[in-house]
């Protein structure tokens, strides 16, 4: 063994490599494996053989994560695990062109399956990638369930136990990728077609297919949902803990079609599933013949009739097969009737023939499909997924069979391991000493050897004419492999006289090298003769089904074969001979799975079960032989890089070659020489205790080294730490230093300032009051300067003062005597003409600024502006007030031509109205501001007055609400008074009937007071027709506009007769034949502004007016 890395003895539980195992024995070995299970290592190796132990549970150490951690590592790199196995192997048949088989050995329920599987899945997951290569993959990985649910079954031991050996070819080209693969099956345990032992099922299709299927394919397949209904499905255990059998049916029909199974392949497959079914409800029942024997009849047709239906085999054929049989010979043609015994018999031979022939065809089927297409040269991986030891209470054909095959491999596994051993001795030139160790070739030849085999004496009772039975063919054994160590029987060895009282009657023991197993020879001719009546296989040919036809060739009339088919045993020895030719031509990596416990449980390790596997596995052997050598061998670089802080001398660094670097290392640690060798590129030890001793040196060494790492690195910690306190230090003085000379020197400085500052003040007060007396003095020197410059310039000023007068008095003298000189000189000249010419130049200038200037101060155009310009010059006034007046009328005439003739003729009453009464009644004023409507009623356009409005002819000038005083007591009445061109109307208010109608011409004059009030009296012509009641008093709002109104239109009257208006407060009216005074007086204010009235007697009509507020 070589350990290349560390890892497998570094952090190990218990020992990773049980060749490492110190001291051996079945006890340690068996502790070892418990410690590492107990701490979920479910893997352990023995050399490059991985012992696996089931888990029971779902481990995680299968993760893609894992699967990359295990790529392209070494073998002993990391902890145990399958997957190393798997890769050491794919790596070295990749690199090295080197073919390589797996080979899974274990106890039913070890865990074989899933370790091929998991080999399969982790080389699927390592291998190249592609869309072609994904799909060989898939189809590889596919085969898998389906196989299983063919060709698996819940046993005791196991839910899911393959009842069939599989070896399968992997090809892959020199790339690595895989292109297809060969599976071969080997002796299906087809016995579990008819008849299944306590507690467990029949293979899972049946119940897959019951429990899956939809209702439509069922009713194709003429079968029932329901179990029971069925004689080959054992009821007490047909529904499995965690087998969920609709799905798992799901899931195979699916992987068949990924793998290549055409729909009516598929149909025909599951038809001949559903016959098998069939088939086993046939039942017979004795039926007496002449001759006296019992001849066999189908009891209920019904079955019988839908099996042939099924597979279109004509039912009397098939019915006839189960009651006769032909036996032909020499071509003879013998017809012997059945008993019910032999019909039975026939029919359960023809279910498990059917049945293993199918599975058959399906690996062949598979075969076609996953077959690799290139015809190049392929490298070739085996995984053989096959039974293990079986040893049962009650061992059969089958069991010896398995044994046999077992032996066999062990025989290969002896082989393989020790020519691999030894040619790597020979490679490191390392003298090859003969180890001693158990060759079961001798067990081999026992079962298999031609002459005497026990397999040959079976073929040759088989094919004896005469009686032959199963007893006949013990006593066969007994005469002749008697004298053979490993067969032993009841019947002695030496004697025939001295009886073997351990074993019972009808078995026979076979030592193996795994144990002893008993085995019982019933059944064994049959099981090895495997016969089907000609006549069965012959109904089973006729059949109209293409499937069932191809199953049975033997049948065919045409090639009617009477050599005997060759025998089940026969059938296997030549596989399994063919098998270990194949085996020996590869690498071989073993996996050898354990099972921990019985009851599939995890975390369970029962001792007894576990010693028991390990012992007829052979793995204390397998040790054995690995350690026979030497146990442990390393390449020479490796090791010294290893060791080699065990000697002074290659630690920490050896310059020269790493083999004389070991060599000084062991001479150094004296090692015994007997202990190692040196091969060419390896050294080797023998014994795992100098490994220890070495791995032991070598933890003290480290512990050592770690200690002097440790010494080291704390001293230079503390030397490191002291020296920078020591910086530390000095730095921290130096600033404290610092601070206290500062402080220090600060002080003396604020000292220094206090001392100066007193000195700077008394200094500067002594400089002040200097200073202070100097400005004093010159304060006063100035004030004395001044008052002296004061008095000098006074003086000066009078002096000056007193020569300008002087001057002036001079220069006016001068001057007046100058200009009565010139005045006296030209008084002639300047009269004539220099005078008036100067004047008039003046008056123009004036004259022409006072223009201008007027032009740009001309007030607004409104008639009513009443600025004016102020005048300039006083001879100017007359000018000036014309100029106002002028520049008034010409806006007034521009201000009228703008007016249309309504607002005109409104104007022209407002300034006859003005003519009137302007200073004449203080009415007047008052009423300027009010326009002059005239029709204060709408009289027109009021309905109500419609009918005065007609009365009158002409068109109406005023109409308006008058107060008509009555003419005896004073008092008012309203009325309406209309005035038009010819006629004044007053109408009742209410009615609108006419009161009284006075035309114009009868009118004499109208009298107003000079005051405030609306008091006004017509009257009337004396002696016309309107005037006999008198003259009317009536008061109004609008009396201004009335009266102007009348008058106007008197004025306007063709005849010229001008009405009067008289202004007068006091005035005579004629009221019938009375005279009466009216007087108005001026009464006390009054709230409102109306006037009253009252007749004071008949010659005095009083009007109080009420004072203007
Ligand atoms: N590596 C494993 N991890 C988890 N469970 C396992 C493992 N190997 C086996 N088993 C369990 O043990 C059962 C039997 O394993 P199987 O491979 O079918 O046994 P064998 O083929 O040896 O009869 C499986 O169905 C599974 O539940
Ligand atoms: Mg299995």
């Amino acid at each position: 063994m070589e350990v290349k890395t560390k890892s497998l003895l570094d952090n190990m539980i218990g020992v990773g490599d049980m060749v490492l195992l110190e001291p051996l024995s079945e006890d340690s070995f068996i502790e070892n494996l418990r410690k590492r299970f107990d701490h979920n290592e479910i893997y352990t190796y023995i050399g490059s053989v991985v012992i696996s132990m089931n888990p029971y549970k779902s481990m995680l150490i299968y993760s893609p994560e894992k699967v990359e951690e295990y790529r392209n590592r070494n073998f002993y790199e990391l902890s145990p695990h399958i997957y190393a196995l798997a890769d050491e192997a794919y790596r070295s048949l990749r690199d090295q062109d080197k073919d390589q088989c797996i080979l899974i050995t274990g106890e039913s329920g070890a865990g074989k399956t899933e370790a091929s599987k998991l080999v399969m899945s982790y080389v699927a997951a390592v291998c190249g990638k592609g869309q072609e290569v994904n799909k060989v993959k898939e189809q590889l990985l596919q085969s898998n369930p389906v196989l299983e649910a063919f060709g698996n079954a819940k046993t005791v031991r196991n839910d899911n136990s393959s009842r069939f050996g599989k070896y399968m070819d992997i090809e892959f080209d020199f790339k690595g990728d895989p292109l297809g693969g060969v599976i071969s099956n080997y002796l299906l345990e087809k016995s579990r077609v008819v008849k299944q032992p306590r507690g467990e099922r029949n293979f899972h299709i049946f119940y897959q297919l019951l429990s899956g299927a939809s209702d439509d394919t069922l009713k194709k397949l003429k079968l029932d949902r329901d179990f029971s209904k069925y004689n080959y499905l054992s009821l007490d255990s047909a529904v499995v803990n965690g087998l969920d059998d609709a799905t798992s049916f799901r899931t195979v029909r699916n992987a068949m079609q990924i793998v290549g199974f055409m729909e009516d392949e598929v149909q025909s497959v599951l038809e001949l599933v559903a016959a098998v079914l069939k088939l086993g409800n046939i039942e017979f029942k004795p039926e007496s013949r002449c001759n006296g024997t019992d001849e066999s009849r189908v009891k209920d047709k019904n079955d019988l009739k839908e099996m042939c239906e099924l597979l279109g085999i004509e039912q009397s054929v098939l019915e006839r097969a189960f009651s006769y049989r032909t036996v032909e010979a020499k071509l003879e043609k013998v017809s012997t009737t059945l008993n019910v015994a032999q019909a039975y018999y026939a029919r359960d031979a023809l279910a498990k023939n059917l049945y293993s022939r199918l599975f058959s065809w399906i690996v062949t089927r598979i075969n076609e499909s996953i077959k690799a297409q290139a015809k190049t040269r392929h490298k070739v991986m085996g995984v053989l997924d096959i039974y293990g030891f079986e040893i049962f209470d009650d061992n059969s054909f089958e069991q010896f069979i398995i044994n046999y095959c077992n032996e066999k491999l062990q025989q290969i596994f002896i082989e393989l391991t020790l020519r691999e051993e030894q040619e790597e001795y020979i490679r490191e030139d390392i003298e090859w000493t003969n180890i001693e160790y158990f060759n079961n070739a001798i067990i081999c030849d026992l079962i298999e050897n031609h002459q005497n085999g026990i397999l040959a004496m079976l073929d040759e009772e088989c094919l004896r004419p005469g009686t032959v039975t199963d007893e006949t063919f013990l006593d066969k054994l007994n005469t002749v492999c008697a004298q053979h160590q490993h067969f032993e029987s009841r019947l002695s060895k030496n004697s025939k006289f001295l009886t073997d009282h351990s074993l019972p009657h009808s078995c026979f023991r076979i030592q193996h090298y795994a144990g002893k197993v008993l085995y019982r020879v019933e059944g064994f001719v049959d099981k090895n003769n495997d016969l089907l009546y000609r006549d069965l296989s012959q109904a089973m040919y006729k059949a109209n089904h293409s499937l069932i036809k191809h199953l049975f060739p033997e049948g065919n009339p045409a090639k009617v074969n009477l050599k005997r088919p060759p025998t089940a045993g026969f059938q296997f020895k030549a596989s399994v001979g063919t098998l270990m030719r194949n085996l020996q031509t590869k690498n071989p990596n073993y996996i050898r799975c354990i099972k921990p416990n019985d009851k599939k449980a995890p975390h369970i390790f029962t001792e007894s079960l576990v010693c028991h596997q390990v012992r007829y596995l052979g793995l204390m052997e397998n040790v054995r032989v690995r350690r026979a050598g030497y146990a442990f061998r390393q390449a020479y670089e490796p090791c010294l890089e290893r060791y080699k802080m065990l000697c002074k001398r290659t630690w920490p660094h050896w310059r020269g070659p790493a083999r004389e670097g070991v060599e000084m290392l062991m001479a150094d640690l004296q090692v015994p020489a007997e202990e190692f060798s040196y091969g060419r590129s390896k050294i080797f030890i023998r014994n795992p205790r100098t490994l220890f001793f070495l791995e032991e040196r070598r933890r003290q060494c480290l512990q050592d080294l770690a200690t002097l790492i440790q010494k080291i690195y704390r001293g230079w910690k503390c030397r490191t730490h002291f020296l920078l306190l020591k910086k530390s230090q000095i730095v921290v003085a130096a600033w404290y230093r610092r601070y206290a000379q500062e402080k220090k020197y600060q002080k003396i400085k604020r000292a220094t300032t206090v001392v100066q500052s007193y000195t700077r003040g008394w200094q500067a007060r002594k400089l002040l009051r200097e200073l202070k007396h100097q400005k004093r003095c010159k304060e006063a020197v100035t004030t004395i300067a001044a008052y002296w410059h004061g008095t000098q310039a006074r003086r000066e000023l009078r002096r000056l003062k007193e020569e300008a007068r002087r001057k002036n008095a001079v220069a006016v003298i001068w001057a007046y005597w100058k200009g009565l000189k010139v005045r006296r000189e030209y008084r002639k000249f300047f009269r004539a003409n220099a005078g008036k010419k100067i004047y008039n130049f003046t008056i123009q200038r004036i004259m022409q600024k006072y223009f201008l200037g007027l032009k740009s101060t001309l007030p607004s155009m409104s008639p009513i502006d009443k600025n004016w310009p102020v005048r300039p010059y006083i001879f100017l006034d007359g000018v000036h007030t014309e100029l106002r007046r002028i520049f008034h009328l010409w806006r007034c005439k521009k201000y009228r031509s703008r007016f249309t003739e309504d607002k005109k003729a409104v104007y022209e009453e407002k300034l006859e109205a003005s003519e009137l009464f302007k200073d004449k009644k203080a009415l007047y004023p008052s009423s300027v501001s009010q326009p002059f409507k005239g029709d204060y009623l709408e009289i027109s356009k009021n309905p109500k007055y419609q009918k005065l409005n007609s009365s009158v002819d002409e068109k109406v000038l005023l109409a308006d609400v008058v107060n008509k005083i009555n003419r005896a007591n004073g008092k008012g009445a309203t009325r309406i008074l209309l005035l038009t061109k010819k006629n004044v109307v007053l109408a009742d208010q209410k009615t609108g009937q006419v009161k009284a109608s006075v035309a114009l011409p009868d009118l004499t004059s109208v009298s107003v007071s000079t005051q405030n009030d609306g008091f006004f009296a017509l009257r009337l012509k004396e002696g016309s027709a309107s005037a006999v009641k008198g003259d009317f008093l009536l008061s109004s709002e609008h009396l201004i506009e009335t009266i102007t109104k009348l008058h106007h239109i008197g004025s306007a009257a063709s005849d010229g007769e001008q009405l009067n208006v008289d202004i007068a407060d006091e005035f005579l009216v004629q009221f019938k034949q009375d005279k009466v005074c009216v007087k108005f007086i001026q009464g006390a204010p009054k709230n409102g502004n109306g006037a009253s009235c009252k007749r004071k007697n008949n010659r005095l009509l009083e009007v109080s007016v009420p004072a203007s507020a």
